[in-house]
C-alpha cells in the first residue's frame, strides 16, 4: 500500500477528474504492492504516461469549457511531470539500478507530486468554477418587483 491516499478533502468538484485522480493513486498502489521486475517496472511507467497524458487532456479540456484564466500555467506544470516520468524511464533504461530503488524514488515523487499538484494547482480551477456557479446562479435570480 502505498502512503499516498485520495480523500474526499482532494475532490475537486467534478465526477471524472476525481475518478482519474482515484485512478492514479491506484497505480501507485500498483507501484509499492509489487514484487518489482525489470518489465513491471517499465510497464507500470508505461501505464503512468499513458494515464496522465489522458488525464491531463480532460483536465486541460474543463478548464478551457469554464474559461480558467491561468490554463497556460497549469498546462505548464502537467508539462513539467510528463517530462519528468520520460526522464525516469530513459533512466531506467539506461542503467542497472535497482528496480526496487527506482520504485519507491518514482513512487514518492508520485505520491508528494500528485498530492501536492491537487491540493495546490487543481484547488485553483476548483475554487474558480464554483465562482463561476455563484455568480452565474446569482445572475438567474429572479428580479423581484416592487
Ligand atoms: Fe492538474
Amino acid at each position: 500500500m502505498s502512503e499516498f491516499k485520495w480523500t474526499n478533502a482532494l475532490s475537486v468538484g467534478d465526477e471524472s477528474i476525481d475518478h482519474d485522480h482515484q485512478e492514479l493513486f491506484a497505480l501507485m498502489d500498483e507501484l509499492a504492492d509489487a514484487d518489482l521486475s525489470d518489465s513491471f517496472l517499465l510497464g507500470i511507467i508505461g501505464r503512468l504516461e499513458d494515464y496522465t497524458e489522458y488525464h491531463f487532456t480532460r483536465e486541460e479540456e474543463y478548464m478551457k469549457l469554464h474559461d480558467f484564466p491561468d490554463l497556460e500555467e497549469h498546462i505548464e506544470k502537467h508539462k513539467l511531470f510528463v517530462e519528468w516520468l520520460k526522464t525516469v524511464e530513459f533512466t531506467y533504461r539506461r542503467s542497472a539500478e535497482s528496480p526496487f530503488q527506482i520504485g519507491d524514488l518514482v513512487n514518492e515523487y508520485l505520491g508528494v507530486w500528485l498530492t501536492d499538484h491537487i491540493m495546490v494547482e487543481d484547488m485553483k480551477y476548483r475554487d474558480f468554477v464554483i465562482e463561476q456557479i455563484r455568480q452565474s446562479k446569482k445572475a438567474d435570480l429572479p428580479i423581484k418587483e416592487e
